[in-house]
């Protein structure tokens, strides 16, 4: 480690964005991040090499104590806003940890080991923000629930005004840090509201969120970022209200972006639930809206996050029961799986249109397959690590490698399963009936990639008549 990555004299009112523009803190992140197995987990892959030198790198975004840069400025800067301490003639991280997503900066506080940072920062928000970042945003922004100020930074990139509301004090704290990160504090502000009180905000350009979705059984206990309620719409109903009043009386204008979304749905097979939601929105507002699912998850691997989770929130639920609850409450309202949607809207006439990008291999999917060739096998175990690449981050949280190399493992068995027309979860029942509860959920996940693996390399063809008599 040296020193001399740093320049001497930084001046200026706050020496905090140049100086960390001028070491490239986003740019190598984000070189990170390209090479890393899970590119969208906010904390890129810790084992990857850093260049050598990097104080910025190693301090405030892996949180290694190194030797004080120079610059007084800056020290003090840093010190100040608490994103290091000093400790002789080292300085050690401080309450914020920080990570860039294309070119921006953001910061999450450190939690203690054990426990959840209060700001929250995910996948979900890293989606978000691509998605606000090709919108590119004008004018005046309202975000609703703008956590640790990702997409808020982005979106001061080319709006002329973004104010952030969010109801989790640190998450204020953070969304004004990272603007200033990013030289972009003149143009953002951070406000505490309920956006169950907010009420009708008045006329803005561009209304933009990233709300709870999870669907939470009543009574448990859920963490704020995550707790949608009792069908995962709780917080996005009165946020539509928010946008209907936002949005509504404006004469239609340009073809400019006025809405960009992310939202958390269960879903059937084919529907995601929030479409009848968006359908009467588009039509209220004028607005055309294109809908996109990305990520689609079984519905069981759902619930066994929400129960993970919920566990340490709720102390007195037997921890079986609890996960049986969450089960019954997702198969009453009829859920098969969970997916994440992008919404993006434009003045026009109130259409919607549904893109599904998910693989449309599903648990309920009944596949034929043909008998393996060398080559076939090869194909397929290439086409089964990249839609691996493409399970959403939640998957990882919930399981580990070993899932993904026991599918591997048993693939033979699980093609002889689908070799009689059998569905993904027939095939997982019988090859995986020894598993524990939690991993026979997560390698639901793994074999529909499988059987989307074996679909793509052409050895498998979907099946559609009626379930087996048998099994
Ligand atoms: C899924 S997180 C998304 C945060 C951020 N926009 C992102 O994309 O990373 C949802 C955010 O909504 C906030 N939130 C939850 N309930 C809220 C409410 N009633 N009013 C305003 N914000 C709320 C949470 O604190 C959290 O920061």
């Amino acid at each position: 480690m040296t020193t001399t990555d740093v320049e001497p004299a930084v001046t200026g009112p706050d020496p905090i964005a140049p100086a960390l523009a001028r070491v490239g803190l986003a740019e190598h992140i984000d070189a990170l991040r390209r090479t890393s197995p899970k590119p969208l987990d906010p904390w890129p892959e810790p084992r990857l090499p850093v260049r050598p030198g990097s104080w910025a790198m190693e301090l405030l975004h892996r949180g290694q104590p190194v030797p004080s840069p120079r610059g007084a400025a800056l020290l003090r800067t840093l010190c100040s806003a608490d994103l290091a301490r000093g400790e002789g003639t080292r300085l050690m991280p401080g309450r914020w940890q920080v990570t860039a997503f294309r070119g921006a900066l953001v910061v999450r506080d450190r939690a203690p080991s054990g426990q959840l940072p209060e700001v929250y920062l995910g996948e979900d928000g890293l989606r978000f923000a691509a998605s606000v970042a090709d919108a590119r945003p004008r004018g005046s922004v309202l975000e609703l629930g703008c956590g640790a100020g990702l997409a808020t930074s982005v979106a001061a990139q080319t709006a002329a005004r973004v104010v952030g509301i969010d109801v989790v004090p640190a998450s204020l704290e953070a969304t004004a840090l990272s603007s200033r990160l990013n030289g972009l504090a003149s143009r953002v502000s951070a406000e505490w509201c309920d956006l169950r009180a907010l009420g009708d905000p008045g006329p803005v350009d561009v209304v933009m969120g990233n709300l709870p979705g999870v669907p939470v059984a009543p009574p448990l206990v859920y963490a704020t970022a995550g707790d949608g309620g009792a069908d995962g719409f709780a917080l996005l109903r009165p946020g539509l209200e928010v946008i209907r009043g936002a949005l509504g009386r404006r004469p239609a204008s340009t073809d400019a972006v006025r809405l960009v979304m992310r939202v958390q749905s269960l879903s059937t097979d084919d529907q995601p639930f929030v479409l009848s939601l968006l359908r009467s929105l588009a039509e209220d507002c004028r607005l055309d809206l294109v809908v996109t699912a990305d990520s689609r998850m079984p519905i069981e691997l759902r619930n066994g996050l929400t129960a993970r989770y919920a566990e340490p929130l709720n102390p007195s639920s037997d921890p079986a029961d609890l996960l049986r609850r969450i089960d019954d409450h997702a198969a009453a309202l009829g859920a098969t799986s969970y997916v994440s949607v992008e919404v993006i809207g434009r003045d026009g006439t109130g259409r919607v249109a549904f893109v599904d990008a998910t693989s449309p291999v599903r648990v309920t999917s009944r596949l034929v397959v043909t008998r393996p060739t060398a080559a076939g096998v090869d194909q397929v175990a290439a086409h089964y690590l990249a839609r691996l690449g493409q399970l959403p981050m939640a998957f990882w949280e919930f399981a580990g490698d070993e899932v993904v190399s026991i599918t591997a493992a048993r693939a033979r068995r699980l093609w002889t399963a689908f070799g009689e027309g059998a569905s993904v979860r027939e095939a997982v029942d019988d090859v995986f009936a020894d598993l524990a509860p939690a991993d026979r959920r997560a390698v639901l996940a793994t074999t529909a990639c499988l059987a989307d693996a074996l679909t793509t390399a052409g050895l498998a063809v979907p099946r559609h008549d009626s379930p087996r008599a048998t099994r």
